[in-house]
Protein backbone atom coordinates (compact mmCIF):
# COMPACT_ATOMS: atom_id res chain seq x y z
CA UNK A 1 0.00 0.00 0.00
CA UNK A 2 1.09 3.36 -1.21
CA UNK A 3 1.74 6.03 2.04
CA UNK A 4 2.15 9.74 1.97
CA UNK A 5 5.80 9.30 3.17
CA UNK A 6 6.78 6.67 -0.04
CA UNK A 7 4.81 8.83 -2.83
CA UNK A 8 7.46 11.12 -5.34
CA UNK A 9 5.69 14.30 -6.80
CA UNK A 10 7.51 13.74 -10.16
CA UNK A 11 8.79 10.50 -12.27
CA UNK A 12 11.38 11.40 -15.16
CA UNK A 13 11.70 10.06 -18.48
CA UNK A 14 14.71 10.73 -20.49
CA UNK A 15 15.16 12.21 -23.81
CA UNK A 16 17.67 13.24 -26.42
CA UNK A 17 16.60 16.79 -27.13
CA UNK A 18 19.24 19.70 -26.72
CA UNK A 19 16.68 21.89 -26.74
CA UNK A 20 12.41 22.81 -27.63
CA UNK A 21 11.03 24.90 -30.41
CA UNK A 22 7.49 25.30 -30.30
CA UNK A 23 5.44 25.76 -33.32
CA UNK A 24 1.84 27.04 -33.57
CA UNK A 25 -0.23 24.31 -35.06
CA UNK A 26 -2.81 26.71 -36.02
CA UNK A 27 -0.93 29.03 -38.02
CA UNK A 28 0.30 26.23 -39.55
CA UNK A 29 -3.19 25.26 -40.82
CA UNK A 30 -4.21 28.56 -41.82
CA UNK A 31 -1.30 29.01 -44.70
CA UNK A 32 -1.77 25.09 -45.25
CA UNK A 33 1.21 24.33 -46.06
CA UNK A 34 4.08 26.99 -46.95
CA UNK A 35 7.25 25.47 -46.51
CA UNK A 36 9.75 22.58 -47.84
CA UNK A 37 10.84 22.08 -51.21
CA UNK A 38 7.29 21.72 -52.21
CA UNK A 39 5.87 24.48 -50.48
CA UNK A 40 3.25 22.18 -48.96
CA UNK A 41 4.34 21.28 -46.26
CA UNK A 42 4.12 22.49 -42.51
CA UNK A 43 6.53 24.30 -40.57
CA UNK A 44 7.03 21.97 -38.04
CA UNK A 45 7.71 18.90 -40.34
CA UNK A 46 9.20 20.60 -43.01
CA UNK A 47 11.79 21.56 -40.28
CA UNK A 48 12.45 18.53 -38.81
CA UNK A 49 13.07 16.82 -42.45
CA UNK A 50 15.22 19.74 -43.06
CA UNK A 51 17.38 18.69 -40.24
CA UNK A 52 16.33 14.90 -40.37
CA UNK A 53 15.92 14.88 -36.92
CA UNK A 54 14.88 11.15 -35.71
CA UNK A 55 11.51 10.99 -34.03
CA UNK A 56 9.95 11.80 -30.88
CA UNK A 57 12.06 11.60 -28.01
CA UNK A 58 15.07 10.04 -29.69
CA UNK A 59 15.77 13.41 -31.71
CA UNK A 60 17.80 15.70 -30.82
CA UNK A 61 15.88 18.45 -30.55
CA UNK A 62 12.16 18.88 -30.42
CA UNK A 63 10.32 20.37 -32.66
CA UNK A 64 6.62 20.53 -31.51
CA UNK A 65 3.10 22.11 -32.64
CA UNK A 66 1.38 23.52 -29.82
CA UNK A 67 -1.77 25.08 -29.69
CA UNK A 68 -2.42 28.91 -30.45
CA UNK A 69 0.06 31.45 -28.68
CA UNK A 70 -1.99 34.10 -28.87
CA UNK A 71 -0.35 36.00 -31.63
CA UNK A 72 -1.96 34.79 -34.76
CA UNK A 73 0.12 36.54 -37.70
CA UNK A 74 -1.00 37.07 -41.07
CA UNK A 75 0.87 35.20 -43.45
CA UNK A 76 3.31 33.68 -40.72
CA UNK A 77 3.56 31.14 -37.98
CA UNK A 78 4.59 31.86 -34.57
CA UNK A 79 7.29 29.70 -33.23
CA UNK A 80 8.93 29.93 -29.42
CA UNK A 81 12.94 28.82 -28.89
CA UNK A 82 12.57 27.35 -25.64
CA UNK A 83 15.87 28.89 -25.70
CA UNK A 84 15.09 32.22 -25.44
CA UNK A 85 11.42 32.41 -25.09
CA UNK A 86 11.57 36.02 -24.26
CA UNK A 87 11.71 36.60 -27.92
CA UNK A 88 9.24 34.64 -30.17
CA UNK A 89 9.93 34.45 -34.11
CA UNK A 90 7.10 35.11 -37.00
CA UNK A 91 8.20 32.73 -39.89
CA UNK A 92 6.64 33.70 -42.92
CA UNK A 93 5.64 31.66 -45.81
CA UNK A 94 8.73 29.63 -47.54
CA UNK A 95 10.99 31.24 -45.14
CA UNK A 96 14.76 29.74 -45.55
CA UNK A 97 14.69 26.72 -43.35
CA UNK A 98 18.79 26.86 -43.36
CA UNK A 99 18.49 30.35 -41.74
CA UNK A 100 15.71 30.08 -39.72
CA UNK A 101 17.73 26.76 -38.01
CA UNK A 102 20.44 28.91 -37.58
CA UNK A 103 18.34 31.37 -35.96
CA UNK A 104 16.98 28.78 -33.60
CA UNK A 105 20.76 27.55 -33.30
CA UNK A 106 19.69 23.82 -34.48
CA UNK A 107 21.89 23.32 -36.95
CA UNK A 108 24.38 21.87 -34.64
CA UNK A 109 21.43 19.24 -34.24
CA UNK A 110 21.51 18.29 -37.33
CA UNK A 111 25.38 17.52 -37.30
CA UNK A 112 24.61 15.24 -34.85
CA UNK A 113 22.61 12.73 -36.74
CA UNK A 114 24.33 12.75 -39.90
S1 LIG B 1 -2.98 31.09 -34.63
FE1 LIG B 1 -0.85 30.92 -34.27
S2 LIG B 1 -0.50 32.22 -32.63
FE2 LIG B 1 -2.66 32.15 -32.83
Amino acid sequence: METAGNRRLTDHVRSNWRKAVLVCRKCSKKLDGGFGPEGNERLAKALRKHLALKKGRKAAAGIVEVNCLGVCPKGAVTVVNGAQAREWLLVRRGADLDELAETLDLLQDRIAVS
